[in-house]
């Protein structure tokens, strides 16, 4: 059987333009994300930092701009002087956030050179958890003041000259996390904590810019009283506000697991509603974005860590293996970014290598591409310049906690400098295809470039060492627009992205 959707957008229609952060990643402390992952001195592709270079070339394929380190979790109970200096002497530490040994072998310089060979910008987040404005006073000091004070000063004599420039901070992580965070505080709390830090922080280096944690996700008791007491206190110091969230499947009931992006679009529209608010009553003119530094598929491995053996150093940890389906979730979460583009200028995928990870590697061996990895390149390579309103008249399937869900998602950019005009789809209909007409005003003279769509007919399919390319994007027949018109057929469970160009 075959569904029938419509689409219409306008060249001129625009939701906002796409700021390339959009397309940030995260690498924490944690399981084989750093050692074993990225960092591996003994591979055999190691450079002379150590720096796995099989890893980087994937890590440039997906073109990530910003990266956000070194936690998470793990960075609510750091010491950041622990990781710089010569490795023999740095300590060995007790991680609470993980149950493991750091032996901080990695840490921010590395962290920066590491940056500067994948070419991302870093973003840094700090001890808000069981430390404060101090610490992040002194560190501010150590990476971004030029030199002539002690800590500029030891950053030159452990061999940076010039100071790292980090420009994007996050003042802690997750301090609403009261099972789960060391050093979980009140909002009144951290509202208080955070603007005294946000202020200091930007007396060491003006040209900063702060995000300031939000929930940690939309099931959380105090959400979303959390953003609205927390910005009353950092409104006027901070320029984002954190968001977080991983979906899964543990129910195994595939369309409710695709509808689950409905509610992450709700999320947003609260977060945005809840700045809006905060902005009216402090009168300001100020427009507060959005920072959606953690969110992925996570689900496959939780409630391992329970018989994991504490105290290792970097075991295995939260090491999904994603499946097709997932992969349709994570281009369903893609799309949800792009259509509030105006209002989210950065977000980071949790995370970038083994740890809930489209790049996973075998320490010593091989590194491969996940399922979830397709989507995520293709938007970051293709996406750019402008987030086009996408009207869609779709027929809906019920889903008991979602109710009426569309079976077409889709988004639209377009590329002004290059005239590009790209459209990413998802069908979540099981079993039947979709005709989908796109009624696309203002492009009638742009040029088919591919049509790539990613399914598989298990839709549990995953990639692997071993069958690394079992679930891969394919070339789909050419089509053309005519008359403003685009008719395409979506195959059932897929993921699509469609380019056009320039006309010759
Ligand atoms: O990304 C894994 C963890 O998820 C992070 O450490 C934490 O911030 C979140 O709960």
């Amino acid at each position: 059987m075959s569904l029938a959707a419509k689409v219409t957008l306008h060249q001129d229609f625009t939701i906002g333009e796409i700021d390339p952060r959009l397309y940030g990643a995260f690498i924490e402390h944690l399981g084989r994300a750093i050692y074993g992952g990225i960092y591996e001195p003994s591979h055999s592709s190691a450079d002379e930092n150590g720096f796995r270079q099989d890893v980087l070339r994937l890590i440039q394929e997906l073109n990530i701009p910003v990266c956000r380190y070194p936690g998470g979790n793990f960075v609510s109970g750091y010491n950041w002087e622990d990781g710089i200096g010569p490795r023999e002497l740095r300590p060995k530490r007790l991680d609470l956030a993980w149950r493991v040994i750091e032996t901080n072998h990695f840490g921010v310089n590395e962290f920066i050179q590491w940056c500067r060979a994948a070419k991302m910008e870093p973003m840094m987040a700090i001890n808000l958890g069981t430390r404060g404005i101090d610490e992040a006073r002194n560190l501010i000091e150590y990476c971004n003041h030029p030199a002539g004070t002690a800590w500029s000063d030891l950053r030159r004599a452990h061999g940076f000259a010039d100071p790292h420039q980090i420009k994007l901070w996050c003042l802690g992580n997750e301090m609403d996390g009261s099972w789960w965070q060391i050093g979980h505080k009140t909002a009144e709390d951290y509202g208080k904590l955070a603007n005294e830090t946000a202020k200091i922080m930007k007396w060491v280096d003006p040209g900063i810019e702060l995000v300031v944690c939000g929930s940690s996700n939309w099931d959380m008791p105090s959400f979303p009283e959390w953003e609205k007491t927390v910005l009353e206190h950092t409104y006027d110091h901070v320029e984002y506000i954190s968001l977080h969230s991983y979906l899964g499947n543990p129910e195994n009931n595939t369309p409710g697991y695709l509808a689950k992006t409905l509610k992450m679009d709700d999320f947003i529209n609260t977060i945005v509603s809840t700045c809006d608010y905060v902005k009216a009553k402090k009168r300001s003119q100020k427009i507060m974005y959005l920072s959606f530094d953690e969110w992925n598929v996570w689900y496959h491995s939780i409630g391992k860590e329970k018989t994991m053996k504490p105290w290792q150093i970097a075991p295995p940890q939260l090491e999904d293996i994603y499946t097709l389906e997932d992969a349709l979730v994570v281009g369903l979460m893609l799309i949800t970014l792009l259509k509030h583009a105006d209002r989210i200028k950065i977000a980071c995928l949790a995370q970038l290598v083994n740890v809930i990870a489209p790049i996973m590697t075998r320490t010593d061996g091989a590194c491969w591409r996940q399922t979830i990895f397709y989507p995520i390149q293709q938007v970051s390579r293709f996406a750019k310049g402008i987030s086009l309103e996408t009207i869609v008249d779709s027929p809906c399937y019920e889903d008991k906690n979602f109710g009426e869900t569309p079976y077409l998602d889709t988004i639209a950019t377009y590329d002004p400098d290059d005239e590009l005009l790209n459209i990413f789809a998802v069908n979540r209909s099981l079993e039947d295809q979709l005709m989908v007409e796109y009624r696309l005003y203002g492009f009638s003279k742009s040029k088919f470039f591919e049509h790539l769509v990613l399914n598989h007919q298990d839709i549990k399919a995953v990639n692997s060492e071993e069958n690394p390319n079992n679930v891969l994007p394919v070339k789909q027949r050419p089509t053309e627009i005519q008359d403003d018109k685009l008719q395409l057929t979506l195959s059932p469970c897929s993921w699509n992205m469609i380019r056009f160009g320039k006309a010759d």
